[in-house]
């Protein structure tokens, strides 16, 4: 088949958004350009790769097979890249890693330090929730994961490299703020602002919840930690997010830790890739400096 990869990559592209638009500017084409590509794997593949109902394109059996094979290819040329990086050492490899939107808070310290230590290396950072580091897991598109726990579904190799407190927060002027060894109970009647579904701090906090016997009344859902912040900040309710998020405003006095026996709920950060998958030289310094040297190198709000 006369096939070309920039055909795969453009045709994988979108299937992947299964949409033209978005394909062309994921990768910086115009649309015609996007489409003549597509039309001309059709052609070559004889078969409609793609069906249009209403609005919405949907890939056709023949589109089915066809996205498993450009995968493989692009995956087979992925690898290449990685060995050959590999044999060129550290001095100019890639580095591409996602992570949990509540590790965001902490990463790019992390990552400044690499690149000071690597100059070479390039990096590119994904931020995302759990849900969406599952798929990026799945799909095998990142070296390396920072997230809250590693996953049932997706086998994984998967390092420890710090602990995670959750703590319930509050405005300073809150009724509860000054108390101290406030039961878990009392909170029951107080409105929560959580995290989106298909976040891990969520999932963790309705798990403890629910393991405590405690139902909250009244929850508001945000879908990241800074509206969290600053929901929590405005006197909408209390909250219940990661000690690594809050560091700014514990400093600066805008919210407090409130004292509650039951908490905070321990969790632990982790490093992860795919079982069976090939680091490159890069990837592989970075997972061992994280292990290794995260804990010194960050200056994190403690519970004392
Ligand atoms: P998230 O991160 O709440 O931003 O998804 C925490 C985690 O991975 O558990």
């Amino acid at each position: 088949m006369n096939i070309t990869l920039r055909q795969l990559r453009i045709f994988e592209a979108v299937a992947r958004h299964l949409s033209f638009t978005r394909a062309a500017e994921d990768l910086h084409l115009t649309q015609p350009a996007v489409s003549m590509q597509v039309k001309q794997l059709e052609e070559v593949a004889g078969l409609p790769l793609f069906e249009q109902v209403g609005k919405r394109i949907f890939l056709t059996e023949a589109g089915r097979e066809m996205e498993v094979y450009a995968r493989g290819v692009l995956a087979t040329l992925e690898e290449a890249r990685v060995v050959f990086d590999e044999l060129r050492g550290l001095k100019r490899g890639h580095l591409h890693i996602a992570v949990a939107s509540t590790a965001n808070y902490f990463v790019p310290q992390l990552l400044a330090e690499f690149c000071r230590r690597f100059p070479g290396v390039q990096v590119s950072l994904d931020v995302t929730n759990r849900e969406g580091l599952l798929e990026a897991l799945e799909d095998n598109v990142t070296d390396l994961v920072i997230m809250g726990k590693p996953p049932a579904r997706i086998e994984v190799e998967a390092e420890v490299f710090m602990e995670n407190p959750l703590v319930a927060i509050a405005a300073p002027g809150h009724a509860l703020a000054g108390e101290s060894a406030i039961p878990l109970s009392r909170l029951q009647d107080e409105t929560f602002l959580i995290r989106e579904r298909g976040s891990g701090t969520r999932s963790a906090t309705e798990r403890f919840f629910h393991e405590q016997g405690v139902s909250l009344s009244s929850t508001m859902e945000m879908s990241s930690s800074e509206s969290i912040k600053q929901g929590v900040q405005a006197g909408l309710g209390l909250g219940l997010l990661s000690l690594h998020t809050l560091e700014m405003e514990l400093a600066l006095r805008r919210l407090v830790i409130l004292d509650v026996n039951e908490l905070p709920i321990i969790r632990n950060w982790y490093v992860m890739h795919r079982s069976g998958k090939r680091l490159s030289a890069v990837a592989r310094s970075f997972r061992a400096f994280v292990k290794d040297e995260a804990g010194e190198i960050l200056d994190l709000p403690t519970l004392d």
